[in-house]
Order: C-alpha cells, then structure tokens, then sequence
C-alpha cells in the first residue's frame, strides 16, 4: 500500500507539475499578446502623430505658396491693392461706392484715343493719384490699341463710346445710327467684356433724331481745355484752372502735350480736395438719373 501511495503520491506530483508548467506556459502566452497589443497600440498613436504634423506642415506651406503666389501678382501688376471683397466686372466697375459725396468731384474725360503712347502716361498719372476718368474711344482705333484700351479699363476707367469712326452722328438714318452704336459695342465689348454706358457725339453735334434713337446719356462739358487747339501743356493748365465742383473737362488723349498737362493737373487736383471720377460716379454721388438720349453738360 505504502509503495503504491508514493507511486499515487509522485503520478500527483507530477501532474501538478505539468500544470503548473502549462500555467505557467499559458501565462507567458498571454504576457506576449499583452506586449504585442500594447506596442501595437503604441505605434499607431506614433503614426496618428505623425500623420497629423505632416498634414499642419502642408497647409502651412500651402497656406504660405498662397502668399507667394499673391506677392508674385501684384508685384507687376498696375492694377489697384486687392482688397477683400472681389473687384465689380463691367460697368459696375465705372462705379466706386467708397467716394465722399461731400467732398468736390471734377469728371476729366479723353476723347478720339486709344493712343497707346499718350493714354498710357495719363493711366500712369490718374492711378498713382488714385484718380478716374472717361475715355471716349473710337471704335476703328480699338483693334490696334486694345491692351491699351484693356488697361484703361482694368484700373477703374470708364470706357464711353465716340461712335465707330467718329462721323457726324446727324448725318445719319436711325437705321445707320443704330449699326453704328451696335458696332461701336461690339468692338468695346470684345476687349472688356461689356457695352459703353455713355457716349460723346463727334463734333459734339446733335440732333432730335439722336435724341431718340441713342440708348445711353450723350455727355457734353462745362470745361473745354482746349488741348486740340493750343497743343501746349501750360495752355491747358492754364484752361484748367478755374474748375469747379462737378465739372465735365474735355480732353483728347492724342497729344503728348495733353499727357503733359495731365501731369500736373491731376496730382494739383487730387491735393485740393477734388475726387477724381468717372461720369457713371459723378451722376451716382450727384444724384442724376441720366437718362438715354439726353445731353448732359456737368455734375451740377
Ligand atoms: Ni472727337
């Protein structure tokens, strides 16, 4: 019996050796699981960190590519400082909503150009002065002078018309003066992208057949500089010096002389006070509602 209890006795022990060594198996088993979920876990946190710096780094270098490309525009370009709200297309443009009505306005306005060799000094001078005006082009001079034209157009000047080849608009049939109008536009348009809100009669000729059939205000002047006539810059300022409050000065973008005077009337001006506007601006502030084939001769 006694040989047979130790035989019991060792067959127990050893069973409960084995499971404890299979326990203790198990245990290693589960410590490893352990080990490979918690450095599983450990990585993806890495990578989730990662992940989200790399993701700040782009949009910072995107965000300062943004910035470049903005430097890298405006650098050559002549056109105004971009502001927050996105710049008005067509001829909301001819208008600015941020003019003092209180203060004087003066309305100059070139006729018979584009001329690309006079018009770009007086573009130069209106926008370093932070000044506008009308060009009343001539629609056979555009296809030459278009990027001139276009310029004109993209710094805030408001673009008239001068009929297509400067006729005498009287002279013709109502058929006539609306093809005339019609390709007048056509020609503005294909450059700036809308029809001319104003036109300026050659010769400043009119007639009762005008009247009806022009679709826009016909703009005369209360200030002639004369330019044509004396071709000399100190006559022209001279001319200009007794401008008033919602004055409608005539000039011609044709003469470097004229260029000249603009020069120094522009800046002169500006420092007394006066706004220097488009038509479209000055009936706006002055509370004129321009009417189709009606003349207007100022702001007052
Ligand atoms: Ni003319």
């Amino acid at each position: 019996m006694r040989l047979r209890d130790e035989e019991k006795n060792l067959k127990l022990g050893e069973r409960r050796e084995s499971a404890r060594k299979q326990q203790k198996m198990q245990d290693r088993g589960k410590i490893i699981v352990i080990n490979i979920a918690v450095a599983l876990v450990i990585v993806m946190i890495a990578l989730t960190v990662k992940a989200v710096v790399l993701d700040k780094n782009t949009k910072q270098q995107k965000s300062e590519d943004n910035k470049k490309v903005v430097e890298a525009t405006d650098a050559p370009s002549t056109t105004p400082a971009p502001s927050s709200t996105p710049e008005p297309v067509g001829a909301d443009r001819w208008i600015r909503k941020d003019l003092d009505s209180t203060k004087p306005m003066v309305a100059l306005t070139f006729d018979d150009g584009p001329y690309a060799k006079v018009t770009r000094r007086i573009l130069k001078s209106l926008q370093e002065n932070g000044g506008r005006a009308t060009f009343f082009v001539v629609g056979n001079r555009i296809e030459t002078y278009a990027e001139t034209m276009k310029l004109a157009y993209d710094q805030g000047n408001q673009i008239g018309s001068h009929t297509f080849d400067h006729s005498d608009l009287r002279t013709m049939s109502v058929k006539q003066l609306k093809k005339e109008i019609k390709k007048t536009n056509k020609a503005v348009s294909a450059v700036i992208g809308c029809d001319t809100t104003a036109l300026r009669p050659p010769y400043g000729n009119v007639n009762k057949k005008m009247r009806k059939t022009i679709p826009v205000p016909m703009i005369y002047w209360s200030l002639d500089s004369e330019d044509w006539k004396s071709r000399d810059a100190k006559s022209v300022i001279k001319q200009c010096k007794s401008v008033k409050d919602g004055e409608i000065i005539l000039m011609h973008d044709l003469y470097p002389s004229t260029a000249e005077a603009v020069e120094s009337i522009v800046p002169k001006l500006v420092k007394s006070g006066y706004q220097l506007v488009t038509i479209d601006e000055l009936f706006y502030y002055k509370g004129i509602q321009a009417k189709g084939g009606k003349v207007y001769y100022s702001g007052r």
